[in-house]
């Protein structure tokens, strides 16, 4: 297909304009049909729109401007005419609009359900920490938070775990890097307790104090069947004049009668922190056997759950550094702190705490 075949224009009459148009309108249209690939549609166009030696351009200087005044605006008018024709046989043949067959597959067929999106529900550690707080709030306790991201004075020097202290290896944690330039009690760690939220707590206000602190904890610790490096506790303060030991003793037995059944007995057992003295460990009577003895409990009838202890003389001696009225020769109180986890344990009958954060759907859906 060549410009040459375009013939020149001899008569001017609309007879002879009509046959000549239509030749060339009958030629795309035989052109097009041929047309099976995106070449085709590009040499199609070249041939017959190209600016400089497509065959449109052609016609119109040879057939328009050779034409006498009285033919050009007949002339225009099929030139017109026949361009729009070329086009929408470009169009078509390049499929520039979705095929039927596309359209269809798009189609939304409205009789169809519709999508079920799963409900949300609170996970068990959210919902084991609501219920350890409000068992703390349904006794006038107020609820605090403190930073993950915490201070080595915060987290260990004004918990009495003076630097060097052997009790720091207790709660080996990971530190942010390239501190070593810093003051020791200004370096950052993620913290292993939520114990130095006491210290912010007394630093912010005067005693009387009552508060639990739920959070997150981390520890540089292998994993197994009942551990995990991050955690979760709440911890708990209470500060007045005269507060004692039967104090704390009465708080927590109520607490763990609330969270377990009232049947549930509690034992303190001496043990060491170092922002508490004296210290104690909470067990409470076996949930599985009642005291019995069983696997869970090793035979003992009894299951470790918390630790705490009547407020340490020296970590008032720090709150008072700030807030003078924590004077420990006119106030005393009590501390104790508790694994989440282990408390949802028991409560749910969960042995492996790596399911808590598994985000497994089978696990989780059986406590919606
Ligand atoms: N901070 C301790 C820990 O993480 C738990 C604890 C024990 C908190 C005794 C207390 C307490 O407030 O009095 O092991």
């Amino acid at each position: 297909m060549t410009n040459d075949s375009i013939p020149d224009l001899t008569a001017f009459d609309d007879e002879s304009l009509n046959q000549a148009f239509a030749a060339l309108e009958q030629q795309a249209r035989e052109a097009a049909a041929k047309i099976n690939s995106e070449e085709d549609v590009e040499a199609f166009k070249l041939v017959w729109l190209g600016r400089k030696q497509g065959r449109l351009t052609e016609v119109s200087a040879r057939w328009l401007k050779a034409a006498p005044a009285a033919a050009k605006k007949a002339l225009g008018v099929r030139f017109n005419a026949l361009k729009a024709a070329v086009e929408e046989l470009l169009e078509s043949a390049a499929g520039t609009g979705p095929s039927d067959a596309a359209l269809k597959a798009e189609a939304i067929d409205i009789t169809l359900p519709g999508t079920r999106r799963l409900l949300g529900a609170e996970h068990l550690i959210t919902r084991t920490t609501n219920e350890i707080v409000s068992v703390f709030a349904a006794l006038g306790y107020s609820v605090g938070v403190g930073p993950q991201v915490e201070t080595d004075y915060y987290n260990f020097e004004s918990m009495n775990f003076p630097p060097g202290h052997p009790a720091r290896d207790t709660q080996d944690t990971l530190v942010i890097a390239s501190q070593e330039r810093r003051p020791l009690r200004d370096r950052l760690l993620l913290r292993t307790h939520t114990s130095p939220v006491q210290m912010r707590t007394m630093e912010s206000q005067p005693p009387p104090v009552r508060i639990v602190i739920p959070g997150r904890v981390h520890r540089n610790e292998a994993d197994d069947a009942t551990h995990s490096s991050t955690f979760y506790q709440v911890e708990g303060l209470c500060v007045d004049t005269h507060i004692t030991f039967s104090d704390l003793k009465g708080t927590l037995d109520h607490a763990m009668r609330a969270l377990f059944g009232s049947s549930v007995k509690t034992r303190f057992f001496p043990s060491f922190f170092p922002f508490t003295e004296p210290s104690a460990d909470v067990q409470i009577s076996c949930i599985f056997c009642g005291g019995k003895g069983c696997r869970k409990c090793k035979q003992s009838g009894w299951i470790e759950l918390l630790g705490c202890g009547m407020v340490d003389p020296a970590v008032f001696a720090f709150a008072a550094e700030r807030q003078p009225a924590y004077d420990p020769k006119k106030i005393s109180g009590f501390a104790f702190g508790m694994g989440v986890e282990r408390i949802a344990m028991m409560k749910y009958g969960i042995s492996e705490i790596g399911q808590f954060y598994s985000g497994d759907m089978r696990f989780l859906s059986q406590f919606v």
